[in-house]
């Protein structure tokens, strides 16, 4: 340690430990400004957010893009239900592909991987309760029909998907699964002789 006073750093201080001194120096320009600038920041946010009100808190933001997100789904939602009367199957491989997944997901525990029908009915045959065409499929599984177990499928499963997963039932008609489940209601081909 140097005890010779004329030499002594100005900025030194007086304290040490164990042979380690400190130096007094200013806090450096920029850090001094960003200090300044976080503070009026800070002040700045808390009247807008909190004193103010006048910005949505993260509820608020969140429910209002909720509410914009709900609104494109209704709309895709009822495009989809004004355009259903028109539509046909969908013959696409990839389509089909991705229906038959879908059903093998979400609706095998019930018409069987095969479509032979378990608690659901046969969806091979040409016994159909709900009609037989791929219209009536496809308005059956939008809507399902809940008093008889059929899952209401909108709002779980996109139009895309709905049109995926009935384009692919559509090619099940006329197969003949073992051991399917008897038929129900009355007969009615929407494919004729494809099943003889
Ligand atoms: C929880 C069981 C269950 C699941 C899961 C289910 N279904 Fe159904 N489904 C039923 C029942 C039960 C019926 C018969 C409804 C009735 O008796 O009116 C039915 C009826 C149908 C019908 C009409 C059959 C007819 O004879 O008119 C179609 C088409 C159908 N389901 C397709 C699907 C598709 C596609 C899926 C998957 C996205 C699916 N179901 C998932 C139980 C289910």
């Amino acid at each position: 340690m140097n005890n010779n006073s004329e030499n002594k750093d100005p900025l030194l201080m007086e304290h040490e430990a164990d042979g380690i001194q400190e130096l007094d120096n200013l806090l450096p320009r920029w850090w001094v400004w960003s200090f300044y600038l976080t503070t009026i920041f800070a002040i700045g946010y808390m009247l807008y957010y909190h004193v103010l009100m006048a910005g949505d808190l993260q509820i608020a933001a969140y429910q209002k893009e909720q509410k914009i997100g709900d609104a494109i789904k209704g709309a895709a939602m009822a495009k989809f239900e004004s355009t259903l009367t028109g539509l046909e199957p969908i013959q696409d491989q990839t389509v089909l592909a991705q229906g038959r997944q879908t059903f093998g997901n979400m609706c095998a525990p019930c018409h069987r991987a095969d479509g032979g029908g378990l608690v659901g009915p046969n969806l091979c045959d040409d016994y159909w309760i709900h009609g037989s065409n791929y219209v009536d499929s496809l308005k059956t599984i939008w809507n399902g029909v809940p008093e008889k177990g059929m899952v209401t499928w909108k709002g779980l499963l996109k139009p895309k998907e709905v049109q995926a997963v009935a384009s692919y039932i559509y090619t099940l008609r006329g197969t003949k699964p073992p051991g399917p489940k008897p038929p129900e209601n009355q007969q009615q081909p929407d494919k004729p002789n494809a099943y003889e």
